[in-house]
């Protein structure tokens, strides 16, 4: 069965990289999104690469409207390729009434006719393979050995570090790590004030390069506290690397003032810290 790939313009930097076509997306005067797939996909395997950062809500709906479309028009497999998938946070009710935002995201991308989506550490499942989740067959790939081996290129035996457990998986294969401990920020019942992670380091950083890996950095407030805690403990270098960097808060500027060296993450949502290209990583998929 013949395979296409088709990128929307947010993904057009992968052009260079995979073969591929691109999805028009344009807006209504009164804001509404037009979609057109100006190629032929009926009887075909068809992915689509499509960021949805930022602009969360705006790139979902373009989502939902391009797989259906494949679906509608005959396409034999859809699959869509969202390296950062967004809502993928709120996956636990904490208060009465929440909405569990990760699996009604998850239902509706299924429900537009995806039979499968792959993204990059994603969030909610923590660690890498095959899952269903609410009603989607997502495939999640880790960047963790790709992050890990730009930072050991660089220094000799670091001591590799996660902030907190939800991250460990990213340390895997290391001898030499250490989990950090992190009481989590949010909001409390009756409370409009947003409360910031705590996070206690619990190993031996002393004269230590020391890596510190994560699945996102956003508000930047759990990396920028694992630094500050490894810096008073007098590690000799920090570096940070995550998959994704939202870098909101002007967090990346803060990081590097607060004593990172390094910080860098994949190019799943692009900035100047965007050292890794996921499309490595995508080719054995595509
Ligand atoms: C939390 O469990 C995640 O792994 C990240 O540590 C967290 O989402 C990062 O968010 P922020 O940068 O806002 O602290």
């Amino acid at each position: 069965m013949e395979r296409i790939l088709l990128l929307t313009p947010n993904s057009s930097d992968f052009m260079k990289k995979i073969k591929s076509h691109n999805i028009i997306l344009k807006q209504f005067p009164d804001k509404e999104d037009y979609v057109r797939i100006p190629v032929g996909f009926a009887g075909k395997d068809v992915t689509v690469l499509h960021r949805c950062y930022p602009e969360q809500d705006r790139s979902l709906i373009q989502l939902f409207l391009i797989l259906n479309t494949l679906k509608e028009g005959g396409a034999s497999r859809v699959r869509a390729v969202v390296p950062y998938l967004p809502y993928a946070r709120q996956d636990k009710l904490f208060l009465n009434g929440e909405a569990m935002s990760s699996k009604i995201i998850c239902g509706l991308i299924s429900r537009s006719g995806c039979d499968e989506l792959v993204t990059f550490d994603c969030h909610f499942l923590k660690k890498e393979g095959e899952f269903n989740y609410g009603g989607l067959k997502i495939k999640n790939i880790s960047l963790s050995s790709m992050i890990l081996a730009y930072f050991k290129k660089k220094l000799h035996s670091p001591k590799i570090s996660s902030p907190d457990e939800g991250a460990s998986y990213f340390l895997a294969k290391e001898k030499d790590k250490g989990v950090m401990k992190k009481m989590r920020g949010g909001y409390s019942e009756g409370k409009s004030i947003y409360r910031k992670p705590e996070v206690e380091v619990g190993f031996e950083v002393k004269g230590r390069d020391v890596v510190i890996v994560d699945d996102m950095i956003s508000t930047g407030s759990t990396m920028l506290k694992a630094v500050e805690a490894c810096k008073k403990l007098g590690a000799k270098s920090i570096s940070c690397g995550a998959t994704h960097g939202l870098f909101l808060n002007n967090s990346l500027k803060r990081l590097r003032r607060a004593g990172a060296k390094e910080v860098i993450t994949s190019n799943s949502i692009k900035s100047s810290a965007s050292k890794l290209d996921i499309s490595d990583s995508l080719r054995s998929v595509l």
